[in-house]
Parts: structure tokens; C-alpha cells; sequence
């Protein structure tokens, strides 16, 4: 249906109409969704996570939270959710303040960087540090060797047992070498239920312990992700479903070359919202020559380093622009009496909350005036119920959008191929066929 209707699109501008015409294709793709949560297919667990917290979360929280350090050892759906909830939900500069809050500081090592490595390590004190060790697979490289160095560290200056007692695994329970050590060491474990992918886990164990363990409210988060499954499972219209308008109009634009979403919220504490993001949509998109490429864009910085290419640059992109009606903090921009600041009176008494807003509606117009499309999406303050509700709507909205795509969202063929790809440059017994390929594909890249 899709296809058909790109043919005979002769114009970049999408109507009203249109929109409501897509909707059988979206109700079906809806349908589809919905049954392979009732049916419990791989991959769809996600859709549940708000109605199932595990109890073993607020123990091991208050227990991890009497720590002066932890340090979480993942990557990808592994990390970049618990970053972007610290990110949202706990005061900036987190690290900094943390001797004056009965919380503790928190390190993410997720990329595979020796220098990285030991300055966490050098920062933290053993003796209160624990280490949460997130893999789904139990096998991701980068994940394991930052875990081989912190568990020898740890173990060198605490002693075995005691480095376990500080060890929390979270991992699928059926597989992977993670949930065998954890056994042989007595580790604390917490699942990743086997039918939700990682970049899906947010609301799982995986999100929650760090978050819940820094003090962000992890119950409201979940029932504003409840509160929006709830309405999202409710029948409503086209215009009334905002998961259904963000696919369709994402599709809309996605037939018409435009192939790439700016994905741009306006306040710094949503940055690694962009990040987690360009995770989501890429990854569950990107398949069989189809996807649409994700932007990490923040207002306003990025209006005087992107905002050039988005006006008058290829008429190949969908821009969402994030916005939070009520923020807790504003300032007033203080009146000066400079005479040489005289210019600035335009700003004296103002709300830099408002020169804000008005940098994003600047930005909002002057694509609309190049005929770029914008999709504004705005909740009405930041805290942990909107946040799950948020959440929930976009993996919801990129679900969808797969489905209409006609591609599974769920899996990651590309990121396996490239795991394999290193198991075989590391020597790993069982992926010779991948060595011999690697070393046909790279043998003009190095010496
Ligand atoms: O979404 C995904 O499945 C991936 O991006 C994974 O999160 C990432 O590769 C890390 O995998 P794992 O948690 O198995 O170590």
C-alpha cells in the first residue's frame, strides 16, 4: 500500500488527508503489534515492562544506594537507557554534588577505551564501589573484556568473595556466560526477560536498578509508561493516536526521500534522550535497504552549528522538535548598567526559559519557511511519570513504524554480524568462517 501510494507522489508536501488515508495500513500494523505481545513473540516483551516491576529491584537499590560508587559495565541497550534516565531525572553534574547527597557517584563504562577504564577505577574507593554488569547475551565483547578488568581489580583489592558480594549481574537468565558466573560467584542476579531487546529494555532491570539506586522515582516512571500503553491499547482515530500520527507522518515523509529524523529536545537534560533515541529508531529500522536515519540534534546549540544545513541544505529530512512546557528552574536575566550593554535591554527582565522557547519556535520557523516538515511533540513537564509515558511513546511509534516499513523491528542482524566479526579478529573458537571473511573484506583497510 505504501509503495503504491509513493509512486504517485508528486509533491513533498503531505496533506491532512493523506494522513487519515494511511490509516488502515497503520490499524493493521497496530493489530500486528498488539498480538505479538498477547502471543509473547521474541522481541515483543517490551510492550508488558510497565505492568511487571521485579521486587528485587528496591532491595538491591537500598543496598547499592549505602555504596560511595558504582560503576555500570555495558554498551548500547545496555547503557545508553540508564544514561538517559540519570540524564533526565537526577540533578546535573551528578558526580560532582554526590558527598553532600546520600547517593552514590556513578560511572558508565560502556565503550572499550583503556584510558576511560582506569580513571574510573583510580576515582573510586573499592572498599564502596559495586559493579552492576548489564548484558543481555552474556557475550558482547567490548562488555566482557571492562568486565575481566574491573572484576580483577576489584577482586586484587577486596579479595574474592567480597568482590562478589559487590558483583550485580543483569542478564538473560537462560544464557550467556553471565548468568554461570554469577552462580559459580553467588552474584546477585536480575533478569533481562528473554523477550524484550536490548534497546527496548529501558524499563526493565536494565534501566531501573541504576536509576532507582540514584533515587529518580522508578514507580512513576513506570505508570507513566502504563498510562500510556493504557491509552495507546484504547481505540481512538487517527488524529487522536500520537504514536499512529508520529509513524504515519514518518512514513509519509519516508516515501517521499525524506530519510533521516532530527530527533532535537531543547533543554540539556534531554540530551541523552537524542542518544537513546538514534538507538531505537535506527537499529529496529535499519534493515533490507530501508531506514530512516537518526539525527542527535540539541536546541539550542544546534541552531548555530546544524540549523544551516536544515533550512537550505537536501530536503531529505523529518525534524522533531522535543518540547517541555514547565520547567522547575528559570532564571531572570539580569538588567545591567553598562552602558555598553545598553544593546542587551531587549533581554533585561526576561526569562531565560522564555528566550529558550523562543529559540525553539525561531528554529520551528524557519524550517516551515524552507518547507522542511516539523513534528512538535511536547509533554508538559519533565519528571519520571511524563518520562515513561514519553518512552513508551516512542518505542512504541518506531515499532509501528517498522511494521509499516514491513521489517522486523525487533532484531539486529547488522550489530551481530559486526560481533561475530570481532569474535573472529579476537581468535574465538567457532568463527573461523567469519575470520576467513573478515579478512577478505578488510585486506586492503590495514597493514
Ligand atoms: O539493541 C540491541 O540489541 C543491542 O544494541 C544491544 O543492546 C547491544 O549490542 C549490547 O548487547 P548485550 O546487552 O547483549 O551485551
Amino acid at each position: 500500500y505504501g509503495a503504491a501510494l509513493g509512486e504517485h507522489l508528486t509533491s513533498g508536501v503531505t496533506t491532512f488527508q493523506e494522513l487519515l488515508n494511511l490509516a488502515p495500513l497503520i490499524k493493521k500494523a497496530d493489530a500486528l503489534l498488539k498480538s505479538r505481545s498477547e502471543l509473547e513473540l521474541e522481541g515483543s516483551g517490551w510492550l508488558l515492562l510497565p505492568h511487571k516491576k521485579d521486587k528485587k529491584i528496591n532491595d538491591l537499590a537500598a543496598w547499592l544506594s549505602s555504596m560511595t560508587d558504582v560503576i555500570q559495565i555495558g554498551i548500547g541497550g545496555s547503557a545508553l537507557g540508564n544514561m538517559m534516565l540519570h540524564n533526565a531525572l537526577l540533578p546535573p553534574y551528578w558526580n560532582e554534588m554526590s558527598p553532600t547527597l546520600p547517593r552514590p557517584r556513578f560511572y558508565m563504562a560502556d565503550n572499550v577505551d583503556p584510558q576511560e577504564n582506569r580513571a574510573i577505577w583510580d576515582r573510586v574507593d573499592p572498599r564502596h564501589t559495586a559493579l552492576i554488569v548489564v548484558s543481555k547475551s552474556g557475550t558482547t565483547a567490548e562488555t566482557m573484556a571492562n568486565f575481566l578488568f574491573f572484576w580483577e581489580e576489584m577482586k586484587q583489592t577486596v579479595g574474592t568473595e567480597q568482590a562478589a558480594r559487590q558483583t550485580i549481574i543483569i542478564t538473560d537468565p537462560e544464557k550467556g556466560v553471565l548468568s554461570e558466573f554469577a552462580k559459580e560467584r553467588g552474584c546477585a542476579v536480575l533478569p533481562v526477560p528473554p523477550n524484550v531487546g536490548g534497546r527496548y529494555s529501558v524499563l526493565s532491570p536494565v534501566g531501573l536498578l541504576s536509576a532507582a539506586v540514584l533515587g529518580a522515582d522508578t514507580d512513576s516512571l513506570l505508570e507513566g509508561a502504563r498510562k500510556m500503553a493504557d491509552f495507546l491499547a484504547d481505540e481512538h482515530d487517527m488524529e487522536g493516536n500520537p504514536a499512529w500520527v508520529f509513524a504515519a507522518i514518518s512514513w509519509l515523509h519516508f516515501i517521499r526521500k525524506r530519510n533521516m529524523i532530527v530527533f532535537m529536545p531543547y533543554i540539556d537534560s534531554l540530551s541523552m534522550l537524542s542518544e537513546w533515541f538514534a538507538q531505537l529508531w535506527g537499529e529496529s529500522l535499519g534493515k533490507e535497504g530501508k531506514g530512516s536515519t537518526p539525527i542527535k540534534a540539541l536546541g539550542t546549540i544546534d541552531q548555530h552549528s546544524q540549523l544551516q544545513l536544515y533550512t537550505e541544505g537536501p530536503d531529505d529530512k523529518l525534524f522533531l522538535l522535543l518540547h517541555v512546557s514547565s520547567l522547575k528552574e528559570d532564571i531572570v536575566i539580569p538588567h545591567a548598567e553598562e552602558k555598553s550593554l545598553a544593546s542587551l535591554s531587549y533581554l533585561f527582565g526576561q526569562s531565560m526559559n522564555m528566550l529558550r522557547y523562543s529559540e525553539q519556535l525561531s528554529t520551528a520557523s524557519s524550517l516551515v519557511k524552507a518547507g522542511r516538515p516539523v513534528l512538535w511533540l511536547e509533554i508538559p513537564e519533565l519528571n519520571a511519570f511524563y518520562l515513561g509515558a514519553l518512552i513508551y511513546l516512542l518505542e512504541y511509534a518506531t515499532a509501528l513504524t517498522g511494521f509499516i516499513m514491513d521489517i522486523n523491528p525487533f532484531d539486529q542482524p547488522g550489530v551481530e554480524l559486526g560481533k561475530e566479526y570481532t569474535f573472529a579478529l579476537m581468535g574465538r573458537s567457532g568463527f573461523e568462517v567469519q575470520a576467513q571473511e573478515v579478512a577478505r573484506f578488510s585486506k586492503n583497510l590495514s597493514s
